[in-house]
Parts: structure tokens; C-alpha cells; sequence
């Protein structure tokens, strides 16, 4: 990267002013054509580039990073980082940087539009008005569930676990939360309680902790189980963290209230049983989709890399060097 611009291989268009700030000071390469959603798609775009900006669909693999040797920095577009294998990275001495904190307001305010939608039945309130079944208010007509004065339970207690329990006074919640770690002092202030604990006393239990090997299949048949009946899941963080096809069993038994998703185990695909539920919301994994945000997250992303490759320490790593 001496002498010579650096290359910057981008692999999709970007919101905000990130383009034109990489373009002032390096060469950049960028696919406004279909997702990248390969290794070998992955391979062929980065191939000699100096620095990656990636999405969440692109797997950087250890393949990837063998085969793009050049690669100092992979600088994620988004706050998640499970589509780059870390360990490889480190050992590769390439620097992987994320997009946490401008994302932290919006992907809260979208988890508590899905725990309103799921809980009031908003989708399907608003399917049965298009279908025309509305004929006048009725005492009876699509009762959903009260959450004030009821538990919240967080599960990951970070920025944007947080957030979402800063939000949970406003509706008359309380909230309890699980984590690896206990802090001291919650803020908010919330109940610490074991992951078990918090799913058989939450009437409501959101996801926001990390996917690695440790969280895949976090809430399990059995831990799913332990949800008191008419309770609900909500999941904004990522769709592993779920057993999806146990989700949908313990939903067909009619213990579960409901589950608002927006993501999900094998994303795009999406379980039939869940697609056809009632008591299913389900979102494109839309958590940090704002016009603000989203450039914010790509203005970001573009800092890491410009950082990287002008020979500074990235504002937001993930992987140090
Ligand atoms: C989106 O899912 C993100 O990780 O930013």
C-alpha cells in the first residue's frame, strides 16, 4: 500500500457520503450488481484489493482471506460481525471493524415495534382491514395482550439491549435481564437473572446478544419451554440464536402468545410454519433500517477502512491487531 492508492473493494452501493470519501483517497471497486453471497463471488471481487467493505450476506471465510492476500482491513457494514471468521483474521493480521452505536436508537425502536405489533396482533389487524373484514368496532375484535405493569426480559445487555430496556418505562414494563456478565451497577436499572430464570417469569423476552458458537441455538425446545404460557419471543438480533423449528412446534401447541421476528435461522429463507401463523409478525431484517442510519453505518464503515489503510488504528475495531 505504499506509493500507490490503495484499493478498496466495496461489495454494495452505500448511503451517505462514504463512496466519495473512500474515492478521495483510494481506488475504489464497487458491485452495484447482485448481493455477493459466495466465497468464490467474494474472491473474485476482493482478489488483489488492499481493503474490503462488506455486508453481513458476504462470507469473509478463512478461504476468502487465503485467497485475498492483500487484505488489511475488512471494515463490516453493520454492528454483527458473524459472516467474517475472526480467529482467521487475527491470524492473517487483517483488521475487522463494525458499526456499533449508530445503529444502537434504531434497532431499539424497531424491537419495540415488533413487541407492539406482536402483542396488539398489528400485522394481522392490518390484514383483516385489507381483506375487508372490518365492519364497525366490536367489543371483541382482535384482542391482543396488556404489557404494562408485566416483565420485559432482555436477553444481552449491551448497547442495544440497553436501549431497548430504556424504552420498556415508557410502556409500564419492568425489566429483567440475563448476560455473561453481571455489571454492577445496570443502567438502566434491571433485575440480573440466570437465562432460565428470566424466560419462565418474562411475559415478553427479547434477543440482543451476539451469534457465535456459544449463542447458536440459545433459546433451544427446552429453554423455549420454559416460557409461561401466552408469553412471547422477539428477535431482532440474529435468527440462530433460535431453534426455528422448535419455535414453530411450541407455537403450533398454543403455549406461546406470539414471536415477532426479523430475523432468522437461515436467512432469507424463512420456515413455512412461521410464514403461515397468525400470531407470527415477521419483518426483512430491517432493525437498523433508517435513511439516517444507514448512512451513519456506511459513513462508518468507510472511517474503519480509510483508517486502516492510511496506517491509524480503526475507530471501531472488532479484530485488533
Ligand atoms: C445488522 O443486522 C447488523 O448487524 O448491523
Amino acid at each position: 500500500m505504499t506509493g500507490k492508492l490503495p484499493v478498496v473493494a466495496v461489495t454494495a452501493e452505500l448511503p451517505g457520503r462514504a463512496v466519495e470519501w473512500l474515492e478521495d483517497r483510494c481506488l475504489v471497486r464497487l458491485n452495484s450488481g447482485v448481493q455477493i453471497t459466495s466465497e468464490s463471488g467474494l474472491v473474485d471481487f476482493i482478489g488483489p484489493a488492499d481493503a474490503a467493505l462488506t455486508l453481513i450476506a458476504n462470507p469473509v471465510t478463512d478461504r476468502v482471506l487465503a485467497a485475498c492476500p492483500n487484505l488489511r482491513v475488512v471494515g463490516n457494514c453493520a454492528v454483527g460481525f458473524d459472516n467474517i471468521d475472526l480467529e482467521a483474521a487475527r491470524r492473517r493480521g487483517v483488521w475487522v471493524t463494525n458499526t456499533p452505536d449508530v445503529l444502537t436508537e434504531a434497532t431499539a425502536d424497531l424491537t419495540w415495534g415488533l413487541i407492539l405489533a406482536v402483542t396488539r396482533r398489528l400485522g394481522e389487524s392490518e390484514r383483516y382491514l385489507r381483506d375487508g373484514c372490518f365492519h364497525g368496532w366490536a367489543l371483541d375484535m382482535l384482542l391482543g395482550s396488556a404489557i404494562q405493569g408485566r416483565q420485559l426480559g432482555v436477553v444481552g445487555f449491551g448497547r442495544i439491549g440497553r436501549a431497548v430496556a430504556r424504552r420498556a418505562g415508557g410502556f409500564g414494563m419492568s425489566v429483567a435481564y440475563s448476560d455473561v456478565e453481571e455489571p454492577e451497577c445496570p443502567d438502566p436499572p434491571a433485575v440480573f437473572m440466570a437465562l432460565e430464570d428470566l424466560l419462565s417469569t418474562s411475559h415478553v423476552v427479547t434477543l440482543h446478544t451476539p451469534l457465535n458458537e456459544g449463542t447458536r441455538h440459545l433459546l433451544d425446545e427446552a429453554r423455549l419451554r420454559l416460557m409461561p404460557p401466552g408469553a412471547f419471543l422477539v428477535n431482532t438480533a440474529r435468527g440462530p440464536l433460535v431453534d426455528e423449528a422448535a419455535l414453530v412446534r411450541v407455537l403450533e401447541e398454543g403455549r406461546l402468545g406470539g414471536a415477532g421476528l426479523d430475523v432468522y435461522e437461515h436467512e432469507p429463507a424463512v420456515q413455512p410454519g412461521l410464514l403461515e401463523r397468525e400470531d407470527v409478525v415477521l419483518l426483512p431484517h430491517i432493525g437498523s433500517a433508517t435513511v439516517e442510519t444507514r448512512a451513519a453505518m456506511a459513513e462508518l464503515a468507510a472511517r474503519n477502512v480509510l483508517a486502516v489503510v492510511s496506517g491509524e488504528e480503526p475507530p471501531t475495531p472488532v479484530v485488533r491487531l
